[in-house]
């Protein structure tokens, strides 16, 4: 038996310019949804898909991540002498969640450039990766999934979401062959952010990985691509297409709830569901919700 996977790589060292000026002097993995920063998001789902070494890709502006994974013992003494239990509760909920170490990715090349970066810390074994600003709704596991499959195939593993036509342009798109599993494909080529008419199908692939060590050796040959930056997408597929040293590469199809926070839109749509779901802020938000898109003219 093939050891458990232990480790995820958190990529979030790009700039984030759809989000200027906020992300200026900002990560954008720190924008709250609700009460809580996006990549505090993304680091629960980790642990709980059963991931204890985490190393996170980090940048220029980026300090605030590190930050908010560290104890603030005045912070804590002081919400201790209040007896703000709830508030002591919430700071510590991110100290302590896993071991996480950080990388720095002195130029941001793209995102096969960051995943390369953690060539050293993994070593040669499988691994997840983690898209620092998408959000898997806790409610619709994924990763556990996906993990399963990279151990049962020992190939790489690829999250797949089907997509409005329209919208495959903004994602890496997957040519595809039914397995026997459902939601479960066979990925025959990938092709990074293609026009609505040369995409080969509108599965588009999304922030969650779990990948044999054999993409260190493809990402380290792999030249800059479609907008000059080092794309994972090209090196998958490279591998989609020599499985014979490399596993190829499968794609879980993802029919749950998920939210970009590295776009606007999709930013406002996860904070306006995620708190009228919430206990204690949707009896109040809700009301005031109905009542506001009642006002709203087309
Ligand atoms: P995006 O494509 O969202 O790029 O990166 P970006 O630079 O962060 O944001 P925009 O498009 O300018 O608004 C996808 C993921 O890859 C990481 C990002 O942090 C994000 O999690 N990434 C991207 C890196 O870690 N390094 C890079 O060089 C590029």
């Amino acid at each position: 038996m093939a050891p458990h996977i232990t480790k995820a790589v958190i990529p979030a060292a790009g700039l984030g310019t759809r989000f200027l000026p906020a992300t200026k002097a900002m990560p954008k993995e720190m924008l709250p949804v609700v009460d809580k920063p996006a990549i505090q998001y993304v680091v629960e789902e980790a642990v709980a898909a059963g991931l204890t070494d985490l190393l996170m890709v980090t940048g220029r502006n980026k300090y605030a991540l590190e930050n908010h994974f560290d104890r603030v013992a005045e912070l804590e003494a002081t919400l201790e002498a209040k007896g703000d239990l709830a508030k002591l509760r919430s700071v510590n909920e991110s100290t302590g969640m896993a071991n996480i170490h950080y990388f720095r990715q002195g130029d941001p090349k793209g995102l096969g450039h960051a995943v390369l970066q953690a060539r050293m810390h993994v070593g040669r074994e499988p691994f997840a990766v983690l898209l620092g600003d998408d959000l898997i709704d806790a409610r619709d596991p994924l990763l556990q999934r996906m993990i399963l499959e990279q151990e049962k195939r020992n190939a790489s593993v690829v999250a797949l979401l089907e997509v409005d036509p329209s919208q495959i342009h903004l994602y890496g798109a997957a040519a595809v062959e039914a397995t026997d599993d459902e939601d479960v494909v066979r990925i025959t080529g990938l092709v990074e952010k293609p026009s609505a008419e040369s995409a080969p199908s509108n599965f588009a692939i999304i922030g969650r990985y779990v990948l044999r060590p054999e993409v260190f050796d493809v990402l380290e040959k792999t030249e800059p691509g479609k907008g000059g930056e080092i794309q994972l997408t090209d090196a998958l597929q490279r591998m989609a297409v020599a499985p014979d040293w490399t596993g190829g590469v499968y794609g879980v199809v993802f029919r749950g709830r998920r939210y970009d926070t590295g776009d606007k839109i999709d930013y406002i749509k996860a904070i306006v569901q995620l708190a009228s779901e919430r206990e204690d802020l949707g009896p109040e938000l809700r009301p005031w919700l109905k009542q506001f898109v009642g006002t709203l003219q087309d």
